[in-house]
């Protein structure tokens, strides 16, 4: 799909670099079995929460509060008796969807001109205001039609390409006061699979805005577009809702529906900016390793060769003291140290232990998403599968700290395995607390309903804690990581490092290429999340992962070798903490990204854009500084394992 729009040679590139094209469009063959459907049968309409889409006149965002389809203000029909939620997956409700019942009536293959959904209603004063308010935001109506999202015809200006958005608008601001859409065109798309059998492929629906529809003796008009529907800020205004169904044969086999659903933005450009910053990465790191590989070969060789002429013969020193070589420098001088415990050896090893848990959950997501289990059909599939990984891994987690406390010649033991599973996903929990009360208060539907914190929570203590502890027994029963090297009884001195080692500016250096590796992807997930659109990019974040793991490692262990060269031995938390640094920039994007892309307006916005930004560089921050801890480790462990030690 991706590779249609590259130019042969564009093409042989991206598909030496990755099978990914391939896989991200064949992503949603497993998961939802179609429905079908004979002619008359009822196909069912669900509406989902109200959600801001970009501006059509600036592309800025105005809100990221959803709300709920059948809050009060919105005046919008209702089912007769009353509207019933859907069942969801938890990781539907947690991203914000609301799926509910609706009151239009859509029958396979029998097209309707014009029907009334309900009696005409009316927008008082107040209802009027709340209503504008939000066309002013951009809202998007988001209703779904056998699993597919009901968007606009729009097309690339560039490239002349039509695609479907997800959602379509709830009014136009562009006339003052704004015009509400009281009228919806809906279009559906079938595919005839088998005689008589019908499949939806397609949900297009054409919102228009008409002051003179009605309902006049029972019998709806629906009016034309002539005269815009507008809602009256000092008076009671009476809205009658209409809309017509129509039925489109359609050559669009199920297998390709969504197609055309995900389209992505050029993707020339992506191609491009994601292989030249992996080429470049891919070359800084290959020299980083090169040239560390050469040092560290001529260190370990004059070291073991210091070793042996100080063992043979004592007169053999001075003609190696003429060869340039004097005594032991760099590196080897700390022997007696590099593995000495840091300080504060619980708290990082909490940190490793859920970094650990974090990297394994990342990493068998995008798995999971390249195998294509994660379908768009199936809602909410990316968060659930999310969910339960990190809740399968804590073992992992808990693995991780116990092993890594038990080699730092920690005794807390007790104190390691309660803090593993409860201190970083309590924290995110307590913040994901406080953002949602923001929500709540605010009468949006993206609140999570109190019924799933409380199975948030209880999955947590009854399988993801209990698995920690099992982890972290395993953990505490294995040996201790050996060091290579014995460790001195008394510190030694660290001299006075060069500037750039200081620990800001190594930091600010060393969180710049992991961040570098991500930047391109990051603004696709930044636009899936805020402008609630479909991630399925999965191919190139798998690269981008990759990337980033790579890039981490390498500029860390430089770090550290240049750190040890320096004698200076305290590596654990400077290794951490370099590569954490990453998650600084990501924060800072995130910034950037509010100043630029969002409008987002009063204190509400504002508060959870920053709260889920920090919440997210957190994690990232002990993701990433976990690759650098463990790269650092490897490296050290190798290093001082082959040279001689008298
Ligand atoms: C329903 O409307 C569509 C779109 O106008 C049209 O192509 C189709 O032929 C109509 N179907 C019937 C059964 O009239």
């Amino acid at each position: 799909m991706l590779l249609r729009d590259l130019s042969p040679s564009h093409a042989l590139l991206a598909t030496l670099l990755a099978a990914a094209p391939q896989l991200s469009s064949a992503f949603y063959l497993p998961g939802v079995a179609p429905t079908s459907y004979a002619e008359g049968d009822s196909v069912p309409l669900y509406v989902n929460a109200l959600t801001a889409s970009a501006s059509q006149k600036d592309g800025a965002l105005r809100s990221i509060v959803p709300y709920d389809y059948y809050h009060p203000m919105f005046q919008f029909c209702r089912p007769d008796p009353e509207p019933e939620d859907r069942p969801e997956s938890l990781g539907s409700i947690i991203f914000g969807d609301r799926i509910k019942t609706s009151p239009f009536e859509l029958k396979m293959g029998v097209n309707e001109t014009c029907k009334a959904a309900c009696n005409p209603v009316k927008f008082d004063v107040g209802s009027a205001a709340f209503t504008n308010d939000k066309i002013f935001r951009d809202f998007d109506l988001n209703w779904l039609v056998d699993g597919l999202p009901a968007g606009q015809l729009l097309e690339v200006d560039k490239t002349k390409t039509q695609f479907y958005s997800q959602g379509f608008k709830l009014g136009n601001s562009e006339i003052s006061p704004p015009a509400l859409n009281n009228h919806y065109d809906i279009l559906i798309d079938y595919h005839e699979s088998t005689t008589g059998q019908f499949r939806v492929v397609g949900v297009l629906v054409q919102p228009s805005s008409r002051a003179n529809s009605g309902v006049h003796d029972g019998t709806p008009d629906c009016g034309d577009a002539s005269t815009p529907m507008q809602l009256a800020t000092d008076h009671e205004t009476t809205v009658t809702w209409t809309y017509g169904v129509y039925w489109r044969p359609s050559p669009t086999a199920w297998g390709t529906r969504w197609d055309k659903y995900l389209h992505v933005f050029d993707p020339k450009i992506h191609w491009f900016s994601l292989i030249n910053s992996a080429i470049i990465l891919v070359f800084l790191s290959l020299t980083v390793v090169s040239i560390l590989y050469r040092a560290l070969k001529k260190d370990i060789a004059r070291y073991n060769r210091l070793d042996s002429i100080d063992l043979e013969d004592f007169s053999g020193t001075s003609a190696a003291l003429e060869d340039g070589v004097q005594e032991d420098s760099g590196w080897k001088l700390v022997h007696g140290d590099v593995f000495r415990a840091p300080k504060y050896s619980l708290m990082l090893s909490v940190f490793l232990g859920n970094g650990a848990q974090l990297f394994v959950m990342t990493g068998a997501t995008i798995a999971f998403a390249l195998l294509g289990f994660l379908s768009p059909s199936n809602r909410g599939s990316l968060g659930s599968v999310m969910i339960i990984l990190y809740t399968l891994f804590g073992f992992i987690g808990g693995y991780a700290s116990a092993r890594v406390y038990k080699s730092f010649g920690g005794e807390a033991w007790k104190l390691n395995i309660g803090l593993t599973p409860l201190l970083v996903p309590g924290l995110v929990f307590c913040t994901f607390f406080l953002l949602n009360f923001f929500l709540w208060v605010n009468g949006s539907s993206g609140a999570v309903p109190f019924t799933t914190m409380v199975v948030v929570v209880a999955i947590w203590f009854v399988i993801s804690v209990p698995l920690s502890f099992a982890g972290s027994w395993v953990g505490f029963r294995q040996q201790a990581v050996a060091a290579p090297v014995r460790t001195n009884q008394i510190p030694r001195q660290i001299p006075p490092g060069t500037t750039w080692l200081r620990p800001i500016p190594s930091m600010l250096l060393v969180g710049l290429l992991p961040f570098a590796a991500i930047f391109v992807e990051l603004f696709f997930i930044m636009s899936s999340i805020w402008f609630s659109k479909v991630y399925y990019m999965f191919g190139f974040l798998f690269l981008c992962y990759g990337l980033m793991i790579v890039t981490c490692a390498a500029v860390t262990i430089l770090l550290v070798y240049f750190l040890l060269c320096s004698e200076n031995y305290h590596w654990h938390w400077r290794a951490f903490l370099a590569a954490g640094t990453s998650a600084f920039y990501v924060f800072l994007h995130a910034v950037a990204y509010w100043v630029t892309k969002l409008q987002l307006g009063g204190l509400t916005g504002g508060v959870l854009y920053l709260g889920y930004s920090a919440l997210i560089s957190f994690l990232f921050f002990i993701l990433t500084g976990t690759i650098g801890f463990f790269a650092s480790w490897m490296f050290v462990q190798k290093i001082y394992g082959s040279i001689k030690i008298d």
